[in-house]
């Protein structure tokens, strides 16, 4: 099976790529290092050629910048198109777990506006919403320091490993299109309070953390379990607490 991963030098792509040639899969790796540039559609259609399945694990840049919306429109557009056309017969995307409750903000409204665009394309498809991969909470910690001091809101999450997260996109790829969304989580549900205590302390940063009632998530107003996951979920297995302890923080 040939499967063509669009966004393959990224966090989640590049071991979506392992993952998928452990179990000995033929793949592609795109994304704008080999010439595959999914905004101006340029390579796309040689790098499709003769695919069965498309991975979109493409991103607009770093979380919060950029124009997100321009990005995932044309971006998503172009794969479409270019799938249709070479008639690819699984087009999969990452999403966001709990994107429908987060459109008050500017990223998570253009995954919503990817997630449509695959829903309406025709096209046999599944979408993976996914939590919060535990590589993401540096950035967390650090968007939230006011003056030294960490003030959160109180959230309850469930993120997971890159790793189960890629292990679970490449099982999804070799089998057949869902023609639905599916979320994908961690092993535990944790406070988000905790999840950044936990990892300041590993990393001997001595901030201060503490809950700020009137904090957003990235701008949304969400009850402490509105990120919790509503359907049946794929989940991962590595907790947050041993995922810790095999990083460069520990
Ligand atoms: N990280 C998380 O916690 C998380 C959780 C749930 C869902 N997701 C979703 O997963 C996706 C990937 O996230 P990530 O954290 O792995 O992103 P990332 O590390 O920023 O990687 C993005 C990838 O997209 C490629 N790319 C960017 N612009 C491109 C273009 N015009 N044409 C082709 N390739 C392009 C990049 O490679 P080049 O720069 O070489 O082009 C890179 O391979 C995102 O859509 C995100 O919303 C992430």
């Amino acid at each position: 099976m040939k499967v063509v991963v669009v966004g393959a030098s990224g966090l989640i792509g590049s071991r979506i790529v392992r993952a998928l040639e452990r179990t000995g899969q033929e793949v592609v790796e795109a994304s704008r290092e080999t010439g595959v540039n999914s905004f101006t559609g340029e390579g796309l259609g040689h790098a499709l050629e003769g695919a069965d399945v498309l991975i979109d694990v493409t991103n607009s840049g770093p979380f919060g910048e950029g124009d997100a919306l321009d990005f995932f429109k044309q971006s998503g557009k172009n794969l479409l198109i270019a799938a249709r056309s070479l008639k690819v017969k699984h087009y999969m995307a990452l999403s966001v777990l709990g994107v429908d409750r987060l459109v008050e903000n500017d990223y998570f409204r253009a995954k919503m506006v990817q997630e449509n665009l695959i829903l309406s394309s025709g096209l046999p498809y599944t979408i993976v919403r996914s939590a919060q991969l535990f590589d993401f909470f540096n950035s967390v910690v650090n968007a939230y320091a006011v003056d030294g001091i960490i003030r959160l809101p109180s959230l309850i999450l469930q993120p997971l490993a890159v790793d189960d997260a890629a292990d679970w996109m490449a099982k999804i790829a070799v089998g057949s299109a869902h023609n639905s969304t599916i979320e994908l989580a961690g092993p535990e549900e944790s406070q988000l309070i905790d999840l950044a205590r936990e990892l300041l302390t590993a990393s001997a940063d001595p901030r201060p953390v503490e809950i700020d009632p009137f904090a957003t998530y990235f701008g949304v107003e969400l009850a402490p379990n509105g990120l919790i996951p509503n359907r049946k979920i794929l989940s991962g297995q590595l907790t947050f607490h041993d995922w810790l302890a095999g990083t460069a923080y520990a």
